[in-house]
């Protein structure tokens, strides 16, 4: 009887939104077959994959991803998963006899969600495995296998259940790629800005986007370059644009609080130099993306991009008050000067701009911001439509205060070689302009305004809590004191 091909995926419980997007687009990017039977927001998903290779092709990937296990036994409670343990060393004595030799090391990992086990517990866990027929040494540093046994005590903190609701042991077989969060954290990072985008959300990006070795991968909003940054990491060659002279020549403000004035040598460049991805930049250059300046037939494998959303930084354009001959005219300098560039003009020049631009099958990835207050302006037929490209995925992140911003993923898959701008569909709410469907919600009470940020709080403490995170300052209290307050208030109204 051969192994079992199912395994645990271990998520980390960040961005769950995202994870469903990216685990999609890694079985498309590497054209991965599998069953899974669990989906939800837990954070471990028991799937099954043709083999190890596979699983360990997704696990080369996967930023959502902790770690890959094979799965030798699940159960529902200690009975039955200690039946199935036992079941599945008697029905695989043969294939697993390698691995219970005296000269194969060996350690057990205790992991526990939403339940902390005392070294004592975990001892006693450990111990409950005593028929596992181990023979080599423990070794916590460099073991020959490592075993992890994992407990699910439940999501909500506030109600942890008597037992666990699910019980797990595996054969670790790899680690997803959470390392390279670090690896090129903003923290560290040469050059950034104020609306650079965080690690792990260029990486997620860079991921829906399919980027492999060898792509051809585009930003036109390039800004300080986190998302050439991500897409080199995983072999693209990577290409920027952006309006702002400034910005790309790193004379702009400095973005860090220590820093008063930026490096000589802060630039998109030295950032890709800083993570040895320097023979993947190809460059970045000056361009206003309502005017664009790329031949028709440049094909890109993918366009990864964070267009202005108008907050923080503007949306612009260049425009001319001269007629074309005019500046063509040497003796005639022409300084040109900038306009609003309205976002639904941008999301259409975007799609447009994709739809031609992409290879068949290439992918565009950007955020779509939404107004999240007092009215929620978001409904699915809000996401912009282009007939040559389909809607891949559309993750939410919510924001702080009054916005959220969605992550739309779209693939090509029509030719098409012409502008024409009817092919683009954009709902009449895009065509108001974010900043003022943000601002529209200043005519509110100051009073509203505050008891819907508590409401916010509060929202925001409770899937803090059902993370996982113990929230130690000293907001809980404050929360429940606005509470209070709050609810005095609308009493007394
Ligand atoms: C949200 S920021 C991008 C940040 C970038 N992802 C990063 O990590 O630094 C948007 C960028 O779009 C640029 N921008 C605004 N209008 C533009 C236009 N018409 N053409 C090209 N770039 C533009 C801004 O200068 C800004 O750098």
């Amino acid at each position: 009887m051969s192994l079992s091909k199912k395994y645990i995926l271990w998520f980390a419980q960040e961005h769950v939104e995202f994870r469903q997007a990216e685990f999609n687009s890694l079985m498309k990017l590497f054209n991965i077959q599998h069953i899974d039977y669990i989906n939800d927001n837990k954070p471990f998903w028991v799937i099954e994959f043709p083999d190890d290779a596979v699983a360990l092709q997704y696990a080369s990937r996967s930023i959502a991803l902790r770690a890959i296990l094979k799965l030798w036994s699940h159960g529902k409670n200690y009975e039955t998963f200690h039946k199935n343990l036992n079941h599945f060393i008697e029905q695989n004595q043969a294939h697993l006899s390698s691995l219970f030799t005296k000269e194969t090391s060996f350690k057990i990992t205790v992991e526990t969600y939403n339940k902390h086990l005392s070294q004592k517990e975990k001892i006693e866990r450990i111990e409950s495995l005593d028929y596992l027929p181990l023979k080599g040494c423990v070794d916590l540093q460099l073991p020959n296998v490592e075993w992890w046994y994992a407990e699910f005590w439940g999501l909500d903190p506030t109600n942890v259940p008597d037992k666990p609701e699910d019980i797990f042991f595996g054969q670790w077989l790899a680690n997803g790629q959470r390392h390279l969060i670090k690896e090129i954290s903003l923290k560290n990072r040469k050059f950034i800005g104020n609306t650079s985008m965080d690690a792990q959300l260029s990486l997620l990006m860079a991921n829906q986007a399919l980027v492999k070795p060898g792509d051809l991968v585009f930003d036109p909003f390039v800004g300080t370059g986190s998302l050439l940054v991500s897409a080199a990491k995983f072999g693209g060659y990577v290409l920027g644009a952006d309006i702002d002279f400034m910005m790309l020549h790193a004379r702009a403000r400095p973005s860090r609080i220590t820093q008063r004035v930026r490096d000589k040598d802060e630039s998109v460049r030295a950032n890709l130099e800083q993570y040895n991805c320097s023979d993947r930049y190809l460059d970045v250059v000056i361009a206003d993306f309502s005017n664009t300046l790329w031949r028709n037939d440049l094909k890109f494998d993918s366009i990864i991009t964070d267009p202005p959303y108008g907050i923080r930084e503007a949306t612009e354009k260049i425009e001319t008050k001269h007629n074309k001959t005019e500046i063509k005219n040497s003796a005639n300098l022409h300084y040109p000067s900038t306009s609003r560039y309205a976002l639904h003009h941008l999301y259409q020049d975007l799609l447009m701009f994709a739809s031609m631009h992409l290879k068949l099958g290439g992918r565009l990835v950007f955020w779509l911001p939404f107004c999240s207050l007092f009215r929620n302006d978001y409904t699915d037929d809000i996401i912009p439509q282009h007939v040559s490209l389909t809607l891949i995925s559309n993750s939410e992140q919510i924001l702080m205060g009054r916005t959220s911003r969605r992550l739309l993923t779209y693939e090509k898959h029509v030719e098409s070689n012409h502008f024409v701008y009817d092919k683009v569909i954009l709902h009449p709410t895009l065509t108001l302009d974010f900043r003022e469907r943000y601002f529209e919600s200043d005519d509110v009470s100051r009073s509203e305004k505050r008891m819907h940020r508590a409401k916010q709080r509060e929202k925001g403490r409770l899937e803090a809590l059902k993370r996982g995170k113990v929230i130690t300052d000293g907001r809980s209290f404050k929360c429940t004191m606005n509470r209070q307050r709050f609810k005095e208030i609308e009493e007394n109204n």
